[in-house]
């Protein structure tokens, strides 16, 4: 176990498999202008969506001991599969707090339903854990919970098909089963999604409302860091010096990304090693 110090200046550290946390990152940066954020997104294991629970958790430990190498004061797993998979055991074995984004989305949901019809739509691995419904029934037993794994979703996203034809086609053929449902609440329960939302509240239409996790996440972040008395100071830092980002492979692909998504000239992302972490560093 680590024994640090947890200042206010310190950073949030951020990870997902790729550029999906991106969406989450936006939000934080929003509702929390101050903070300083490393993110890491794992584009070169890239989709996470229909791995093991094991290969998940291994995964999560060697990004978090590196997010550790960078101070951060806390951490948010801005991934749905990894919240799933991995928090629970992960929060027992480090000293600084760390969020999810599955607990968020579905108390979110739960406010939003009128019908009490709730659909879910992410990975494989999120889906087959069942963990949004486990979450949406402790707030609301009475609530029927619909999910649907959208496993093409991801690479459609990393490749940037946000808006075209086949991306259209493909959200079509996974939805139409939710469509029959008369859900009026729709978690996109996977942090790639909200890059396709235009798309999916399309097919979806007017009369089901889509619920992105990240603004309850980032509204979780500030009361967990106020709670901790560790919220960052007013500064007059700039994005450059706030924002840092690493990645597993491909970084300029992902500069390009971020900088279309979070629509700022971030300052490109490094890639390093990750497999060196974890084995290496764990144990120490
Ligand atoms: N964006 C992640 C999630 O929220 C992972 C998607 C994937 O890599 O399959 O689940």
């Amino acid at each position: 176990m680590d024994n640090i110090n947890i200042s206010s200046d310190m950073p949030i550290g951020m990870f997902d498999s790729g550029v999906g946390g991106l969406s989450v990152a936006k939000e934080i940066m929003r509702q929390l202008p101050n903070e300083k954020i490393v993110y890491f997104g794992d584009t070169a294991r890239v989709p996470y969506g229909g791995k093991s629970k094991d290969t998940i958790l291994r995964y999560s430990r060697q990004i978090i001991r590196f997010l550790q190498t960078k101070n951060v004061k806390a951490i948010v797993i801005a991934c749905n599969t990894a919240s799933a998979f991995a928090l629970e055991e992960i929060k027992a074995e480090i000293d600084i707090p760390i969020i999810g984004v599955v607990k968020p989305g579905a108390k979110t949901a739960v406010e939003t339903t009128k019908n009490n019809k709730i659909g879910v739509i992410g990975t494989e691995g999120t889906i087959n854990s069942a963990i949004y419904e486990e979450f949406i029934h402790k707030l609301k037993s009475d609530i029927k919970v619909y999910g649907k794994a959208c496993p093409l979703f991801v690479p459609l996203v990393e490749e940037g098909w946000l808006d075209d034809d086949v991306t259209k086609e493909v959200v079509k053929r996974y939805l139409t089963e939710l469509m029959d449902k008369d859900i009026d609440t729709l978690i996109m329960g996977c942090t790639h999604y909200p890059m396709l939302k235009d798309v999916i509240g399309e097919v979806m239409g007017e009369g089901v409302k889509l619920v992105n996790p990240a603004y309850e996440t980032a509204v979780g972040l500030a009361e967990l860091l106020k709670k901790k008395n560790i919220l960052a100071d007013a500064n007059n830092m700039t994005n450059e010096e706030k924002y840092d980002f690493y990645v597993s492979d491909a970084p300029d692909k992902f500069k390009k990304f971020a900088d279309s998504i979070l629509s700022l000239n971030v300052k490109g992302a490094e890639k390093i090693d990750i497999e060196d972490y974890y084995e290496r560093f764990w144990t120490e």
